[in-house]
């Protein structure tokens, strides 16, 4: 399903050597690809897309996304594949959620088709920026904003779509080490009725006061609770948060459910297939501050990680709030943690089967 889009490439590519060059030290969302696709939304349809050079937009100064926000994104990732082939993680979910977070923000709604074909099109151009290493992917970041040039507040009746690839290593510069974290009573991230559920840039702009307060703590990270008890664990940072429980030597995979104010991450739900594959409990159920306190001064809680596309799964190590400190597992990451991120990396790189058809081969 290319016929929708013009591929229209760099005429001085990026050498091998410049391309190595810049894929040496990668870290998270630093480095880009060297092109990108655009389309428009105008006049009640999608026009056709156009794969150019990475580069600056060009947007009029009174566009709606900049004024009011309506802005939305997407991340998932391309794997390099034992054959030397690429494949993507479960793209279709993400062009749901995207879908569904336009909805919420009353944004035209990109069909996933295209949004499937327009990543698997960059992907194919810009093969050679696959980093090859396990724990490392290209980062497809598909973004979606409203450009009316008007400033009344309404929906925009005209939406730029842009996605930009980022080859990519470890989310936190401490890779798999834990992270501390910070309960926060002062902020929420989402209410009822709210769009804690949608992947829009508002959630984040608002998360960076509350992340800024956890670093005072001393801490990495924020953990959100629920807005209206203030006492119903939510996520963590950018990601969702689940907790591990041990009874007479069987483990239980706790994470909040959706209720309608947690983003209903990917990566998420397929750690709940992998974790009953492994033969775990699992349960999604809400999750409160007592139950952790509790659990983690009697050593019931033995393991608490984030997870997430960008950060993949993220051991927690230590826990603080105004009620408390906690550590958890001695510091260290956890069996489950582990045994869960390796079967998950394990098939996005195609070193184990894929019984759920969750990868989709782009080359
Ligand atoms: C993820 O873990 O994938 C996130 O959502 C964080 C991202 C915004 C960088």
């Amino acid at each position: 399903m290319d016929d929708f889009l013009d591929l229209r490439p760099s005429a001085t590519p990026v050498s091998d050597a410049e391309r190595a060059r810049r894929m040496s030290d990668l870290g998270f969302g630093k480095v880009f690809s060297e092109h990108m696709v655009t389309m428009r939304y105008e006049g009640g349809a999608w026009r056709r897309a156009e794969l150019v050079p990475y580069g600056p937009l060009s947007l009029d100064p009174a566009s709606t996304a900049l004024h009011y926000g309506q802005a939305i994104f997407e991340g998932f990732k391309a794997y390099s594949q034992p054959d030397g082939g690429i494949a993507t993680f479960r793209p279709e979910a993400n062009a749901r959620r995207f879908q569904a977070s336009a909805r919420r923000l009353a944004m035209a709604e990109v069909p996933v088709d295209r949004f499937l074909a327009s990543a698997d099109a960059l992907i194919r151009q810009d093969r050679g920026w696959v980093p090859r290493e396990h724990g490392q992917s290209l980062y497809l970041r598909p973004l979606l904003i409203g450009v009316d040039p008007w400033l009344g507040v309404k929906p925009s009746s005209s939406y730029l779509f842009v996605l930009l690839a980022s080859p990519s290593g470890a989310y936190f510069a401490k890779g798999m080490r834990p992270v501390s974290v910070w309960i926060s009573d002062d902020y929420v991230r989402a209410s009822p009725g709210g769009t804690g559920a949608a992947k829009c840039a508002g959630n984040y702009a608002a998360s960076l006061v509350a992340q800024a307060q956890a670093a005072q703590k001393g801490c990495d990270q924020v953990v959100w609770l629920d807005a209206v008890h203030r006492r119903f664990v939510e996520e963590l940072g950018g990601m969702n948060i689940f907790f591990v429980l041990s009874n007479a030597g069987r483990a239980t995979l706790v994470t909040p459910e959706l209720t309608g104010t947690l983003l209903p991450g990917v990566t998420r739900d397929s750690l709940l297939v992998l974790g009953r594959e492994q033969g775990l409990e699992v349960e999604e159920r809400l999750f409160s501050v007592e139950e952790l306190g509790e659990g983690l001064a009697n050593g019931r809680i033995t393991e608490v990680f984030a997870c997430g596309t960008a950060a993949v799964i993220t051991p927690v190590g230590s826990i603080q709030s105004r009620r408390g400190a906690w550590a958890v597992g001695g510091g260290e990451p956890g069996p489950v943690a582990s045994r869960l991120r390796d079967a998950l990396l394990a098939i996005q790189h195609g070193t184990a089967p894929d019984p759920h058809g969750w990868m989709h081969r782009v080359c």
